[in-house]
């Protein structure tokens, strides 16, 4: 949409393109997502770091937190509140807010700043 503007910032969407879920943008050669929820955008490069599929057009599910209670029962809750973003090949799950994957906290996805102001979404690559 927009090159680079001097201070690192890049628009390249506006925000009434999309309403929830992912628009995948070009910059530089590089396929990020930007996932909106609500008045909120996260933009991730759109490859999981498992085997390079396309992380950011997965599902968001809830965030499920899970601990082992008394007697190794294991209780979960999902929050509709805090979301996950799944990937479309194999199911791993990542955080949407910071793109730590759930089930191993060493695999994190390539995340960009994101600024949303006068309906223009720009990111920081
Ligand atoms: S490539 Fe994403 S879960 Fe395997």
């Amino acid at each position: 949409m927009g090159g680079e503007d001097g201070t690192g910032w890049r628009t390249v969407a506006k925000l009434s393109e999309f309403r929830h879920g992912a628009l995948l943008v070009e910059v530089e050669g590089t396929t990020i997502g930007l996932i909106r929820q609500g008045e909120k955008v996260y933009a991730y490069r759109n490859s999981c770091p498992h085997q390079g599929g396309p992380v950011a057009e997965g599902n968001l599910v809830g965030n499920t937190q899970c601990r082992v209670a008394e007697g190794g029962l294991r209780r979960q809750t999902v929050s509709r509140s805090r979301l996950n973003l799944a990937c479309p090949w194999h199911g791993i799950e990542y955080d949407l807010e910071t793109g730590v994957c759930k089930g191993d906290a060493r695999m994190r996805l390539k995340s960009y700043k994101v600024l949303v102001e006068d309906g223009l979404v720009r990111i920081r690559p």
